[in-house]
């Protein structure tokens, strides 16, 4: 059986993990995860459906059979283009409490697995290395500090047109960490073996260097 490679980037947000898994993936031919989006996608599902935020029951359920479908840059849900839905600071923010119940992430486990396809796969979250793949052949853990991190989805938002405050960004971007990082299920920290990639004065393009360099010595030297 053919051995297909798995590299995951997990870190903080507005770290820069999906734009760096994203150009990982289109480096080396990969397909690419980016498993916040099925978070956020099943958070959408929920407001659509009217369903309470601590419904765990009815959120797995949901979970289970959610018909999401991804084409390229577009992501699909039922069949409708939902990728600028699912941008929405309401939808993060749903995303991030219906992420900290475990029958939810386990009801999401098999959708992400089956993303690992020849010939070989970038995957993008929280718990890529931690939980979904813990085999995985390279994980990254991509942190930066908080205000760069703040800055980064200020210019994000300026260039999509939208108005935003630094100091609000960077409030709701600790708070949401902090969950992330003091949850039961999952919680976000770096694997065991993963490298950790402080990338706070680092380019985009100095950064997916560093990573498929990492990803040139693993194959060289195991
Ligand atoms: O874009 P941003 O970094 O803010 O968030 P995201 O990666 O799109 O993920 C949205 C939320 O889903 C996060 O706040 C996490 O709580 C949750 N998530 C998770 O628990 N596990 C993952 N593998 C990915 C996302
Ligand atoms: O996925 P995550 O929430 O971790 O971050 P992202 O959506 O990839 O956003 C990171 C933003 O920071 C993007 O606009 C990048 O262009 C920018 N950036 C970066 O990703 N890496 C750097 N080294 C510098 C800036």
């Amino acid at each position: 059986l053919r051995h297909v490679p798995v590299i995951t980037i997990d870190g903080p947000t507005a770290s820069g993990k999906g734009t760096l898994a994203s150009a990982v993936a289109e480096a080396l031919g990969y397909h690419f995860l980016d498993s916040g989006a099925v978070y956020r996608a099943t958070a959408l599902s929920a407001l659509r459906a009217g369903l309470a935020p601590d419904d765990e029951a009815a959120l797995a359920a949901l979970a289970r059979a959610l018909p999401l479908a991804f084409r390229g840059r577009r992501i699909l849900l039922d069949g409708e283009e939902v990728q600028e839905q699912l941008r929405r600071e309401d939808v993060g923010l749903l995303a991030s409490r219906i992420a900290s119940l475990g029958a939810v992430r386990q009801a999401l486990r098999q959708l992400q697995l089956d993303h690992r396809r020849v010939p070989g796969l970038v995957a993008d979250g929280r718990d890529m290395g931690t939980v979904v793949f813990p085999q995985a052949d390279l994980k990254v853990f991509l942190t930066a500090s908080a205000a760069t991190r703040a800055g980064r989805r200020h210019a994000q938002l300026l260039a999509r047109g939208e108005s935003a405050n630094i100091d609000s960004l960077r409030l709701d971007l600790e708070s949401r960490d902090e969950r992330d990082r003091n949850r039961t299920h999952a919680p976000l920290r770096p694997a065991e073996d993963a490298v950790l990639l402080d990338n706070s004065a680092l380019s985009v393009d100095e950064t997916v260097a560093a990573v498929l360099k990492a990803w040139e010595s693993r194959r060289r030297f195991g």
